[in-house]
């Protein structure tokens, strides 16, 4: 039988704790403190800190019950080490090392990022490297060359804001709630995605830059208060999401062509995206595209867990020092 491994995630705003055998879920719960940061319009990290070790005894008590196994059965604790905010990620990293101390079972590092690509492992457990993968979240942007199942070389990445960080402060200036990107998706279904024309930045290679585009979103706003214009949310949202999601389309696309690679996966919150999907889907003749199912696509321990799984196969096991890794990059092991 494959070893049980019980994975942790606190980087940021979810406290979540899942149980898999391989790659199989046997549970995956996941408490968000959405409705908490949702007042202050974004996550404040001291906040989040302490909602963190209010929920993570009860949300691992959950997690044993519905995977119908105890704490004894355990062979290793992976957790996210980083990144993320330092006193989110102290919480869970602090509780694995604990845990680990105690059933005398291997602690796992995680990176965030190899968690949410590792979320393809869960849904495809046929998926096998090379590939390319789109991560694209609230903190995060990177287009990633797998050339292993944990070996990582990073092809392109966001010069300023993430792409989930733009759609959650264009949203914010639409008058829709933190966090914004689903909301956006919602409103653009109503939309004309061709009503306002948006800049697109030019970076170099494989590079992203979002911070012009969402301040195009902005200014078009402030110059239709001032001279007293009407402006469309819906078409807005549509034309600043169409923009999002074809700089994203399109450079990953490129990379996956120039690595000469035919399998491209899609991670992190922003690949819940319908119109993303919908953009990569029709790749599909030249390309096999993959992305999670939603609830695998934003933060969530399952995936920690799957990515631990494979580290745990690979002899990766930190010492019980340690520590929390906030910016630590993708492909520097933590340890
Ligand atoms: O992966 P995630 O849960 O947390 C980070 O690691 O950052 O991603 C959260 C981000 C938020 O910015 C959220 O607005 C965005 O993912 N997001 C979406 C959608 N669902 C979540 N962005 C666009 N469209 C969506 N449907
Ligand atoms: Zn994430």
């Amino acid at each position: 039988m494959e070893p049980l491994i019980l994975g942790i995630e606190s980087s940021c705003d979810e406290t979540s704790v899942a149980l898999l055998r391989g790659k199989q879920v046997l549970s995956n719960i996941i408490s968000t403190q959405i409705k908490i940061h949702e007042e202050y319009g974004g996550v404040v990290p001291e906040i989040a800190s302490r909602k963190h070790i209010e929920a993570i005894d009860i949300v691992m008590e959950e997690a044993l019950k519905e995977a119908g196994v105890t704490l004894d059965e355990v062979d290793a604790v992976a957790v996210t080490a980083g990144p993320g905010l330092v006193g989110a990620l102290l919480v869970g990293v602090s509780y694995a090392k604990a845990l680990a101390y105690a059933l005398h079972v291997s602690l796992i590092p995680v990176h965030h990022i190899e968690g949410h690509i590792a979320a393809n492992y869960i849904a495809f457990p046929d998926l096998k490297p090379p590939f390319v993968a789109l991560v694209a979240s609230g903190g995060h942007s990177h287009i990633v060359y797998a050339k292993a199942e944990m070996e990582f070389e990073i092809l392109g990445q966001t010069i300023d804001d993430a792409a989930g960080e733009a759609f959650d402060k264009v949203a914010r200036v639409l008058g829709l709630s933190y966090p914004g990107g689903v909301k956006i998706d919602h409103l653009s279904k109503q939309g004309n995605k061709d009503a306002y024309p948006l800049p697109k930045a030019k970076v170099q290679g494989y590079n992203f830059s979002f911070s012009g585009v969402k301040t195009a979103v902005m200014n078009l706003l402030h110059h239709a208060e001032q001279v007293g214009e009407s402006v469309n949310k819906a078409d807005l949202a549509a034309s600043f999401q169409e923009n999002v999601v074809q700089v994203l389309r399109e450079h990953t696309i490129a990379a996956a062509r120039e690595r000469n690679v035919k399998q491209i996966c899609l991670a992190g919150g922003v690949s819940a995206n319908s119109r993303l999907r919908e953009v990569f889907d029709e790749m599909k003749d030249e390309f096999s595209i993959y992305y999670p199912p939603l609830q695998l696509c934003t933060d969530n321990a399952a995936m920690i867990a799957c990515a631990g799984g494979i580290l745990h196969r690979q002899k990766i096991v930190a010492p019980l020092d340690l520590n929390a890794y906030p910016s630590v990059k993708l492909g520097e092991r933590i340890l």
